[in-house]
C-alpha cells in the first residue's frame, strides 16, 4: 500500500548558478562525497546534480520526516542506470521508489513510499 508520494522540479540552471555563487561549499552542504566523487566523470555535472537535488526534495516529501537532511541520504545508480537511494544513519523501513528525468532545462523526480 502507498503511503507517501514526493514530486519536485527544479530548473538546472539554478543549481549551476548557486555552485558559482557558493562555491564547493554548497556541494558538500547537499551533496555526500559519494554523490560527489561520482560527479566528477561529468563534463557538465549540473544536470546529474540537479536531478539528485529534486530527487532526495521528492523523497523528503513522500517520508514526511521534517528533521531528514540533505546528507541523511545518498542516491546512486545501479548497474542499469537505475537510481537507487541509500540511507544514512537513519532507521527507514518502508519501500520506497524514486525516479528521476532531464530535460534540456529541468530535472524532474518522484519518490514513492509503501508500507
Ligand atoms: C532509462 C532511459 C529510458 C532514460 O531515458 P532518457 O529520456 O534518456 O533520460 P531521462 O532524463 O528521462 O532519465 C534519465 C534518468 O533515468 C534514470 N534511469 C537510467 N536508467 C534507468 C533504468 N534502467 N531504470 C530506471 N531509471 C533509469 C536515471 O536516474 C537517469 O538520471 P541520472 O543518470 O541523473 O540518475 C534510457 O537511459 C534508456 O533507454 N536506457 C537503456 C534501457 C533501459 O535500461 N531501460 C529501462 C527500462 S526498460
Amino acid at each position: 500500500m502507498i503511503i507517501g508520494t514526493g514530486i519536485d522540479i527544479i530548473e538546472i540552471n539554478r543549481i549551476q548558478k548557486a555552485h558559482e555563487r557558493w562555491g564547493d561549499g554548497f556541494l558538500k552542504h547537499v551533496y555526500t562525497p559519494e554523490e560527489i566523487e561520482y560527479a566528477k566523470k561529468f563534463k557538465f555535472p549540473y544536470r546529474y546534480y540537479a536531478g539528485r537535488f529534486a530527487v532526495k526534495e521528492a523523497i523528503f516529501k513522500a517520508m514526511g520526516m521534517p528533521d531528514l537532511s540533505w546528507h541523511d541520504v545518498t542516491i546512486l545508480n545501479d548497474k542499469s542506470g537505475k537510481p537507487v537511494c541509500r540511507f544514512n544513519k537513519i532507521n527507514f523501513k518502508n519501500r520506497l521508489s524514486i525516479s528521476i528525468s532531464h530535460s534540456q532545462d529541468y530535472a524532474v523526480a518522484q519518490a514513492i513510499v509503501e508500507e
